[in-house]
């Protein structure tokens, strides 16, 4: 993955913070997930005054995509902070959200903590969820 490519899904990911709904939190979340296709789905948070309903933007990103029949990907960004924040701070992916890219994504799978287009942290997904429990352990 060039750094071309990493900064556009950046961009992707700091666009979709418009779009979240936070009402309660106010803490916006926005992800942009590369296919292996190459098409980039995007997603953004959405909380429920019941709480637990709420999704992540991570979990859009990928249900979105695995709803249209898409399973393989290679990165995702994610950009994440107060709603009314100048600059943002990492916003790492929450562990459930680690375990949903843990069903779908092989070891090289990039995941891109960023502040901006210009200042990112990368992970691969055994890096930011070891010992993991997946696929493998049930189906072999
Ligand atoms: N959030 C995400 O969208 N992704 C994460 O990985 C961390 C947390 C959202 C959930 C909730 O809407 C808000 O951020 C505060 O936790």
């Amino acid at each position: 993955m060039t750094e071309i490519e990493k900064k556009e899904l950046i961009k992707r990911a700091l666009e979709m913070r418009n779009f979240s709904y936070t009402p309660y939190s106010h803490y916006n979340v926005g992800a942009a997930l590369l296919a292996a296709n190459g098409t980039i789905y995007t997603g953004c948070n959405i909380e429920n005054a019941s709480f637990t309903p709420s999704n992540c933007a991570e979990r859009t990103a990928f249900f979105k995509a695995v709803s249209e029949g898409v399973k393989e990907f290679n990165a995702i960004a994610i950009v994440g902070g107060p709603s009314d924040a100048i600059e943002l701070e990492y916003c790492p992916p929450c562990g459930v959200c680690r375990q949903v890219m843990s069903e779908f994504c092989k070891d090289d799978f990039i995941v891109i903590c960023a502040k901006s287009v210009d200042e990112y942290m990368e992970y691969t997904l055994p890096e930011i969820l070891p010992a993991r429990f997946g696929p493998k352990d049930l189906l072999g």
